[in-house]
């Protein structure tokens, strides 16, 4: 009995072995199909990108904006930024910011890039600076990824604009 099931068994994998060749040779037929299966659904995705460009230029004017959730927001920068008048950390103090020329906080040492930049710290500046900073200010040595939520970004420039005079 015992020997009968072990044959019958060796039988089944055998079949099975065959079938899953049959099958190998339908899959190696039907790669091509899937491929450009492939292709056709990246092409839309490649005629989405542009889209996305008109989000780079929205201004903080025409943002609403909420100064509690900004305060939230801020925490990003906490680790490298304080808002009290002349106390340098690792970035130079955020003390009246909105208003202010880049690279004039007494005592800190800026690289060439922020010192030389000659942009003034408005909201519209901020807003679009704090995105992605090494792309607006390219050797820059503020090593922050940026905040890409234009919601949150606006809510932020607003806090720093409530903590400047
Ligand atoms: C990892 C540390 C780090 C974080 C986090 C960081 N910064 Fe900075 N930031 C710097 C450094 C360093 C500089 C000086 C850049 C230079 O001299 O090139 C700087 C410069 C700046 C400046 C220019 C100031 C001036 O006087 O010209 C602004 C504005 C600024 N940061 C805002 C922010 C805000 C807002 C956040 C939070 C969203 C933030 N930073 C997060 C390190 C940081």
């Amino acid at each position: 009995m015992k020997r009968n099931f072990l044959m019958g068994a060796a039988a089944l994998a055998s079949l099975a072995t065959l079938s899953a060749c049959g099958g190998a040779a339908g899959d190696n037929a039907a790669a091509p199909a899937a491929q450009e299966t492939t292709a056709a659904v990246e092409a839309p995705a490649a005629v989405e990108a542009p889209v996305a460009e008109p989000a780079a230029t929205i201004d903080f004017a025409s943002m609403t904006t909420d100064v509690a959730k900004g305060e939230k927001t801020f925490a990003l920068c906490r680790s490298c930024h304080v808002l009290d008048e002349g106390m340098n950390r690792v970035g130079p103090s955020l003390y009246n910011v909105v208003g202010r020329p880049s690279g004039s906080v007494a005592g800190y040492s800026y690289s060439d890039a922020n010192k030389n930049s000659g942009v003034t710290w408005t909201t519209e500046v901020l807003f679009e600076y704090l995105e992605n900073p090494k792309a607006f200010m390219p050797g820059t040595k503020m090593t922050f990824p940026g905040v890409k939520n234009a919601q949150d970004r606006a809510n932020l420039v607003a806090y720093l604009e409530s903590q400047s005079k």
